[in-house]
């Protein structure tokens, strides 16, 4: 996008009276997912080259007079680095209601076709590494409204089959679930060969098993997930992307007998005993032969597996700064 471009783009979306579903409906169909991308670019140009600095005094006026209806009255006029910030949050707030668009209007097939494209593209992972709430409008457009989950959930009382458990009801979903980004980038590094299966414990609204159900159609993926709110929104973007190759089970990780598998994957989904019945069960397993177990270096479940002395690492990811270090090491049993 030209600085134009840009500037136009930034004055129309900033403004009281823009509307994701006006504003999308003057683009070509085919340009929808563009937009939103267009729309983080923006964002991350501002964060952090300081873009609005070029622009002239009307346009910084016109900007300003923008964000100004949305604040109370009387509030004074901005610094720049104010200015940054409500510019930075109203960006953010029309990506999300782009993605909420998107998910209302477009069908699966385009939704598949966005996100295959995506999810193998660079620009977009490097992109999606600096803009944070870039994973939360995927998984609105895939219908994957965890926020939703948490606020019905925190007004009813959870049955003692979640109480047992850990949760996370009170975790953004940012910290609840491994980036599409990450996931995209350490699943290269695995060369997956056609009939491997790959299992996701604890697999909460299907990221793991729907982003690489798409980008590896003949490897097969299976998540377990214990919540049945959860299970049942991964299920529907399952059954709407159409992937044959994806089975997800509602259940308890511990108590139901595992599916053999190649690889187990685990982002903090267990403590205490639960932790242990499924390594034990993952021990038995193999009995039939070897397998991996993938494990994002996180709190608990991290330091437990270290000890396990029938495991060896064998291949360490090392995941951007955004996902705050926590990077993925590969063991296998031997
Ligand atoms: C931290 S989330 C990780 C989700 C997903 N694997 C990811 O990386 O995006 C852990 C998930 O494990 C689920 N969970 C907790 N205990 C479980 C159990 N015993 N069996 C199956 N799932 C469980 C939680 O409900 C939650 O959705």
């Amino acid at each position: 996008m030209s600085t134009h471009q840009s500037i136009r783009l930034l004055l129309a979306v900033t403004s009281p009276f823009w509307r994701a579903e006006e504003w999308l409906s003057q683009t070509s169909r085919k340009d929808w997912p563009q937009s939103l991308l267009a729309l983080w670019s923006l964002h991350r140009a501002i964060d952090r080259n300081g873009f609005l600095k070029v622009l002239s005094p009307p346009q910084r006026k016109q900007l300003n007079l923008n964000l100004a209806s949305f604040r109370p009255k009387h509030s004074g006029s901005l610094s720049l680095s104010k200015t940054k910030t409500e510019t930075l949050f109203m960006l953010e707030s029309a990506s999300l209601r782009i993605a909420d668009f998107l998910a209302d209007s477009a069908s699966w097939n385009e939704k598949r076709s966005w996100l295959q494209r995506w999810f193998n593209s660079t620009s977009f992972l490097t992109l999606t590494e600096s803009i944070l709430f870039s994973d939360e409008c995927i998984d609105r457009i895939l219908g994957l409204q965890e926020r939703s989950i948490q606020k019905k959930l925190s007004t009813k009382q959870l049955p003692k089959t979640y109480l047992e458990e850990s949760i996370y009801l009170d975790l953004d979903p940012v910290d609840l679930y491994t980036p599409y980004r990450v996931l995209c980038r350490w699943s290269k590094t695995l060369k997956l060969q056609p009939g491997t299966r790959v299992l996701d414990l604890g697999s909460g609204v299907g990221r793991i098993p729907i982003t690489l159900g798409l980008l590896f159609p003949k490897v097969e993926f299976i998540g377990i997930e214990l919540m049945r709110e959860r299970h049942a929104m991964a299920e529907k973007a399952r059954k709407g992307l159409g992937l044959r190759n994806v089975r997800l089970i509602c259940g308890n990780a511990a108590k139901q007998g595992l599916p053999p598998a190649h690889y187990y994957y685990l982002f903090n989904p267990f403590i205490g005993d639960t932790l242990r019945q499924v390594f034990r069960q993952l021990k038995n397993r193999t009995r039939h032969g070897k397998l991996r177990v993938a494990v994002a270096q996180i709190e608990l479940p991290w330091s437990y597996i270290q000890k396990q002395n029938w495991l060896k690492p064998i291949r360490r990811f090392k995941a951007d700064k955004a996902w705050e270090g926590i990077g993925i090491t590969v063991f296998e049993s031997l």
